[in-house]
């Protein structure tokens, strides 16, 4: 099926950047750090690593295929493909996870804002591990001031979304990706030179396998799958703006390894830091933002090499929550048949108001959980660790069952002008290994298997 008046990106390298734009951001360098610290440094990597090749590569190529075959948004593109089934459920629950995360998410990106200005104005140099950390916990539990950063950005990405697909998204992401890239690779080679780094190495990349855990695996697979944007139909929204002659196969590959490869600057940028300053991995979600700081005082012209960086984070994040926004506006766009405005406005508002409830509930509202989580933790949970790998597994089943495997070697392969050597392999994965292994780690995590186990 195909639908001529759609938009389309640019050019080759404008469809990777946005896809890259949208894996990469703040999951592989703020989340991925603490995933790393709270869950035991190398054995969660190691798993980290088997996740994403095993469910993650796969599940990303799928996606391309779906958006690509039906040019049609997260939910319309089940549609397409399995008209007048239940099958559409996997993109309601991408659509409702790209709005759940964008609540936190944003705000988060706000901090980044709030660090810039900090950065410029020198209130980032000349102070100790301590002051650092107070500072973070002053302002991220303040009520107004990270309130405004978080509005601040949610009204950048409603701006640009706005302004069209292609302009907006393609623009923003080709010229700072490859600067953030350098910057993480100057601050590696400064972290790695402090004193005590060689323990922040160990602690990354030698591993201790009884630390690996239920918890752990699933919180792996949880991070592979944000830190990739899939499970949740992101990439089913992109790839539906691919152009027919795109080699699907190359650009998941290539997504792929500059997602990974960031992760693990962002790694090499934080452990040694965290040893040299004596912070602790386990300090959760501030830890980038307590580590960082230290670093840069220790960094010849501190206060501009801290500036960039959190600029580029800024923009990193801004082109996440881009991709995130896209994801719902698409929904509506299309399935409701709204203007882009009218739908972008609906989104916008939506995410401002879980946003402003995820920053309070790590201050004056820390006392209200849910489930024991704050709702700021909470959404993160519900997205990375279920609705994200529950989406990835449903849309494994559905194109194992449903989805004829010429249809979908015509479309890896561009109608038989690329080869795909692999594709039984990939086949195969995508049938039994994924599904088979997401459902596992989910029934473990929530002690079913151990129940059995007792029963028998
Ligand atoms: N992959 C993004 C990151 O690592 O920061 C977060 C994200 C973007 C998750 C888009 C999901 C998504 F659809």
């Amino acid at each position: 099926m195909t639908n001529k008046n759609r938009v389309t990106f640019g050019s080759k390298l404008g469809v990777v950047f946005a896809t890259v734009g949208s894996a990469v951001g703040l999951g592989n360098i703020w989340r991925f750090p603490y995933m790393v610290g709270e869950n035991g440094g190398a054995a969660f990597l190691l798993v980290y690593i088997a996740c994403i090749l095993a469910l993650g590569l796969p599940v990303m190529l799928t996606e391309f295929f779906i958006g690509r075959n039906t040019q049609r948004n997260a939910a319309g593109a089940f549609k397409s493909l399995a008209p007048n089934s239940t099958w559409s459920i996997i993109g309601y629950n991408g659509v409702l996870a790209a709005f759940l995360i964008l609540g936190f998410y944003a705000v988060v990106s706000g901090w980044t804002l709030e660090y810039i200005i900090q950065a410029v104005t020198g209130s980032l140099s000349g102070k100790s591990t301590t002051e650092f950390a107070d500072d973070f916990a002053n302002f991220s539990s303040d009520i107004y001031r990270p309130i405004f950063w978080t509005i601040a950005f949610i009204a950048l990405t409603h701006f640009i979304i706005v302004s069209g697909v292609k302009k907006g998204i393609e623009r923003a992401s080709k010229i700072m990706m490859p600067m953030l890239f350098l910057i993480l690779v100057i601050l590696c080679i400064r972290s790695v030179m402090l004193p005590n780094a060689g323990k922040g190495l160990i602690f990354l990349f030698k591993p201790d396998f009884s630390k690996i855990s239920s918890s752990v695996i699933l919180s792996a697979m949880g991070q592979a799958f944000f830190s990739l944007s899939i499970g949740m139909g992101c990439l089913i929204t992109y790839s539906s703006y691919f152009s027919k002659t795109t080699n699907l196969q190359r650009t998941a590959v290539e997504v792929t390894i500059l997602d990974t490869l960031v992760a693990l600057l962002a790694g090499i940028m934080i452990f040694p830091a965290v040893f040299s300053f004596n912070i602790e991995p386990t300090e959760g979600a501030r830890l980038v933002f307590i580590t960082l700081p230290n670093v840069f005082g220790q960094m010849f012209l501190g206060e501009i090499w801290s500036s960039i960086f959190f600029l580029l984070l800024a923009v990193a994040a801004l082109t996440s929550t881009i991709s995130l926004h896209e994801v719902a506006t698409a929904y509506l766009l299309e399935e409701h048949k709204m203007s882009r405005k009218k739908a972008a406005t609906l989104v916008s508002v939506g995410a401002l108001i879980l946003g402003v409830i995820s920053s309070l509930s790590i201050g004056v509202w820390k006392e209200h959980t849910i489930l024991g989580l704050t709702f700021f933790d909470f959404l993160d949970y519900i997205t990375a660790k279920i609705m994200l790998p529950f989406g990835g597994m449903l849309i494994c089943i559905f194109i194992g069952r449903r989805i004829d495997k010429k249809i979908l070697k015509a479309e890896l392969t561009n109608q038989g002008t690329i080869t795909f050597s692999l594709f039984n392999i990939y086949a195969f994965f995508m049938k039994y290994i994924a599904p088979v292994g997401i459902g596992l780690i989910f029934l473990h995590e929530l002690g079913i298997i151990n129940w059995l186990k007792s029963i028998f």
